[in-house]
C-alpha cells in the first residue's frame, strides 16, 4: 500500500498519544480538532488507494481496492464538509479561549490550514458538478498543501 496510508495512521495515532499524556478532561476544542482530523486523514486515504490502484500490477488488489474506493465513494463528499463543520467549530473554541495570538506558529499554522481545508471542500463540490482537468489538479494539490499544514499544526507547532 502507498506510504500516504502509513503517514495518515502515524500522524493520528501521535495526536491522540500526546493529547491523551496532556489532559484528563479533554476541553472541546480538542475534540472537535481531533475529530476533524479524523475525517480529513480518512478523506486523505483515498489518494493512497488511488495512487496504488494506478501504479499495481496484482490484478486482484487493483479490483479489491476498486471495489472499496467505490463503496466509499458516497460517504466522501459528507466526511470532507464535516471535517470543515468540526474544524470550525475547533477555531471558534480557539478563539474564544485565546483569542487571536498573532505571534504564535500553532494559531498561524491553524489559519493556514483551515484556509486549504476551505479550498479543498469548495474544489471538491465544484468537480462534482463541473467536472475539469484543472479542478481535479486543484483538488490533489490543496490536498497536498492541507495535510503538510497539519503536519505542521500538529506535530512541529
Ligand atoms: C485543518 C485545520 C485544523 C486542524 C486539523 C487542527 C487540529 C488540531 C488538533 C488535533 C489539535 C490538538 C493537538 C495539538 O495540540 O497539536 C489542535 C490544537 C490547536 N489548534 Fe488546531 N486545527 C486546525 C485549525 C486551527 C485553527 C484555524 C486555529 C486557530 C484559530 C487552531 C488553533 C489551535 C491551537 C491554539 C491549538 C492548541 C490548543 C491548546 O493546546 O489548548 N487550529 N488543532
Ligand atoms: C478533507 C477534505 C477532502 C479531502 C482530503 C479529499 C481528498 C480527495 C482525494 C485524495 C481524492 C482522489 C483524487 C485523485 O487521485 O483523483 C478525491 C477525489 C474526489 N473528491 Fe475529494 N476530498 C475532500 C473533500 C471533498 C468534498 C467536500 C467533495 C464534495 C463533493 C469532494 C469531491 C471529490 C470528487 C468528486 C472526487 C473524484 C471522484 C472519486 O474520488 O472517485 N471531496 N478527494
Amino acid at each position: 500500500m502507498n506510504s500516504w496510508l502509513y503517514v495518515n495512521i502515524l500522524l493520528f495515532l501521535y495526536v491522540i498519544v500526546t493529547i491523551g499524556s496532556q489532559y484528563t478532561d479533554t476541553p472541546p476544542h480538542i475534540i472537535f480538532g481531533v475529530s476533524g482530523l479524523f475525517f480529513i486523514l480518512f478523506n486523505w486515504t483515498r489518494h493512497a488507494f488511488f495512487s496504488t490502484i494506478r501504479k499495481t500490477t496484482d490484478r486482484k488488489k487493483k479490483i479489491r481496492l476498486a471495489t472499496i474506493s467505490k463503496r466509499v465513494y458516497p460517504f466522501h463528499r459528507w466526511s470532507g464538509s464535516l471535517a470543515l463543520l468540526l474544524i470550525v467549530l475547533h477555531a471558534m473554541f480557539i478563539l474564544e479561549r485565546y483569542g487571536i495570538i498573532w505571534d504564535s506558529f500553532k494559531m498561524i499554522s491553524g489559519m493556514v490550514a483551515i484556509i486549504f481545508l476551505f479550498l479543498m471542500v469548495l474544489t471538491g463540490w465544484l468537480r462534482l458538478y463541473f467536472p475539469s482537468v484543472k479542478k481535479r489538479k486543484a483538488h490533489i494539490l490543496f490536498g497536498f498543501l492541507l495535510v503538510f499544514s497539519v503536519i505542521f499544526h500538529t506535530v512541529f507547532f
